[in-house]
């Protein structure tokens, strides 16, 4: 499995141009991507700078001597991020990482977004995984009985090796529904998030450019 990922982020590693602004996902995939930015950086020279979307992609950054800026300063050329779920059209479900509401940012506003991820992830329905949401953690109560109402059974996640829940980089809660079969993913992106202390859920609908996959068989370029 970790063979797959660091074969697809090597792989977007080499699309990357001198002199771009790049948008730094969150994850066991992108720690790949993010690696071999910094290879070339070192041994090619490559001028680039970093906007990361996560306490985890900062410090691999800072580790890889990447230059970081931020979206008040630069604009993103290329963003890539990667992915729980992948369906057909390019839809996502994204945020086991907890990371998602920054990488939405970053992602929807690149001039480009490319997804890495293994085999695994490309399935033909979302849904299987549950859909992370993170809330502002006083509104857990009402808005826990809202997505109850919408059909959803909601977990709060909870730390490992730290009691309690889960704190996401903004300070606020995540919580995981599991939905079953989600058939309409795009009006459901919208929906969630007009729920009063939803800061943002873990739909990415019509935002991707390209998907690189790590598999058994080799990279494969969709
Ligand atoms: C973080 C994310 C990750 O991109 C997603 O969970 C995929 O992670 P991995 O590459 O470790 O499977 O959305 O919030």
């Amino acid at each position: 499995m970790s063979q797959m990922k660091k074969d697809c982020g090597y792989a977007a590693a080499d699309l990357v141009k001198d002199s771009q602004v790049l948008g730094l996902g969150t994850g066991s995939t992108t720690l790949y991507f993010i690696e071999k930015v910094g290879m070339r950086v070192r041994d090619e020279g490559i001028e680039v700078m970093g906007v990361p979307t996560s306490f985890q992609s900062r410090l691999l950054a800072r580790k890889w001597n990447i230059p970081l800026t931020d979206l008040s300063e630069h604009e993103i050329d290329l963003a890539v991020d990667g992915a729980d779920e992948i369906d057909p059209d390019f839809n996502l479900i994204k945020g086991g990482g907890a990371a998602h509401t920054l990488e939405k940012i970053v992602d929807y506003s690149a001039k480009e977004l490319v997804i890495i991820a293994d085999e695994s992830k490309l399935v033909d329905v979302l849904g299987a995984f549950p859909l992370p949401i993170e809330i502002i953690p006083a509104s857990l109560n009402p808005v826990t009985k809202a997505l109850e109402d919408m059909g959803g059974k909601v977990e709060v996640r909870m730390g490992q090796a730290k009691d309690g829940p889960v704190i996401t980089d903004n300070g606020n809660f995540i919580l995981d529904i599991a939905f079953g079969q989600i058939d309409n993913p795009i009006p459901m992106e919208d929906e969630l998030n007009t729920i009063p202390g939803v800061v943002e859920n873990g739909l990415f609908t019509e935002m991707v450019d390209k998907v690189i996959i790590g598999s058994k068989d080799g990279v494969k370029y969709l």
